[in-house]
């Protein structure tokens, strides 16, 4: 059959609207004809929506993963010698852990050719927090990427060749209609993108709760089911780590004050729960990049944390791309926020807090908004601590003291029972 002689869109939203499953061809006649233009935003919004509605079949997101993937470049990288592992993040407030695995798996030897994004929404992006590192340069050519891999076995950038360019165009349409929040979709989002970007075996830390797109327990699961199943279908190996995104990741939230962390953590001093993710998602890629157990994977990431090899090797690759951590500040001005009342920490609204963090500056609104690097938080307490009134609940930096700082304490719940805090890994699916 010839794609658009017995094919027509309002025929496919129909059929979606009804429940029916597409076929390949109907699935590809949508998305290249929007890609291309000949179907209109109203039509694929539309579509859209009964999809959101009334979820796809593991052919038809299969098909979907695999016609985006194949709407631009497929990159090669080839050229490396031995697997490259990647690492993704469903997006949180505070997670800097790429910045972290980086150079840790690196120093184990293990690939890393990481393609990474920028903010969105209340949420920071990997790309925005290095390039606070003044001097640091995320855009290379693939001959360049190729070779920093070779050499010192880590090297990250921001959009690298036209890659799936369906997916820009269909996730700017979602962002305005309603239809982020579709397992499917994000599914074949993410997927399309993973491999384009040609990692041999990828790792995904599907974020949970209210800092995060996927809200409950339930849905991350379906996700990551979905996201191994179109990997093993792609012939790729993929481990899904559930994690909880209920309260900020660490203490520090924002771009510059998030390489702080890093390095704080990179040379052995780390909260709790960066500390178990971290070593979580590293001994899943080194399991896959090594071929060992996790628990030998675990020993060594800790040895190089402990000998200082994961710090030289993040200096190294900071150094490559050009920049220059001896240079890396704060905002100016430090305020500090103090509890009104004593009680437990029993809940962070996350989601009301990265909002604030974008506020004063640290994200954008629109594409063209310059970020200000060194605004931030560092939170003093977590969930779980006990606070006593007047004591620090967090430092807030700022170049001038020019909003209402007291409505953060309204991102905090504090009662006078404990609650025990939700465990941060829940699962891991492979
Ligand atoms: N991240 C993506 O890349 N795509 C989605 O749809 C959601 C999150």
């Amino acid at each position: 059959m010839k794609i658009g002689d017995n094919v027509n869109i309002i025929e496919i939203i129909n059929k979606k609207r009804k429940k029916e499953e597409l076929t390949k061809e109907e699935i590809m006649y949508a998305v290249n004809g929007y890609v291309e233009g000949s179907i209109k935003d109203y039509q694929m919004s539309a579509l859209l929506m009964a999809i959101c509605l009334n979820d796809m079949t593991e052919e038809e997101v299969f098909a979907l993963t695999d016609v985006m993937l194949h709407s631009g470049e497929v990159l090669d990288l080839s050229k490396i010698k031995g697997i490259k592992v990647d690492k993704h993040s469903t997006g949180g407030v505070g997670d800097k852990a790429t910045i972290i695995l980086g150079p840790l798996l690196a120093s184990l030897g293990v690939n890393i050719a990481k393609m990474s994004g920028r903010g969105l929404g209340h949420t920071g992006g990997t790309i925005d927090k290095l390039e606070s590192i003044p001097g640091f340069s995320t855009s290379m050519s693939l001959e360049e990427f190729t070779n920093q891999v070779n050499n010192i076995h880590f090297a990250l950038v921001g959009q690298m060749g036209n890659l799936v360019p369906a997916d820009k165009k269909i996730y700017a349409l979602r962002d305005v209609t309603g239809t982020v929040e579709s397992i499917p979709l994000i599914a074949t989002s993410i997927m399309s993108k993973k491999l384009a970007s040609g990692a041999d075996k990828i790792v995904i830390d599907v974020k949970v709760g209210s800092g995060a797109l996927v809200k409950n327990l339930e849905e991350a699961n379906k996700l990551a089911n979905l996201m191994v199943k179109i990997g093993k279908n792609a012939g790729k190996e993929i481990i899904c780590v559930l994690t909880n995104m209920d309260e900020p990741l660490g203490t520090h939230i924002g771009n510059a004050l998030e390489v702080e962390e890093c390095i704080n953590f990179l040379k052995g001093s780390y909260e709790k729960d960066v500390y178990e993710l971290v070593m979580k998602l590293g001994s899943c890629m080194a399991s896959l990049g090594l071929f060992i157990t996790e628990e030998e994977a675990k020993k060594r990431l800790e040895e190089n944390i402990t000998n200082g090899k994961a710090y030289s090797k993040f200096d190294e690759f900071v150094k490559a791309q050009g920049g220059n951590l001896e240079k890396l500040e704060r905002a100016p001005k430090e305020f500090s926020i103090k509890s009104t009342k004593s009680g437990y920490i029993n809940h962070i609204d996350t989601l009301k807090l990265g909002e604030i963090v974008r506020e004063i500056g640290a994200g954008r609104y629109e594409k063209e908004d310059k970020i200000d690097y060194g605004v931030g938080i560092i939170l003093s307490k977590k969930v779980g601590d006990f606070i006593l009134q007047d004591e620090e609940l967090l430092k807030i930096y700022l170049h001038e003291k020019d909003m209402e700082l007291g409505k953060i304490l309204n991102c905090f719940d504090i009662g006078v029972h404990y609650i025990e805090p939700e465990p941060l890994i829940y699962e891991v699916i492979k």
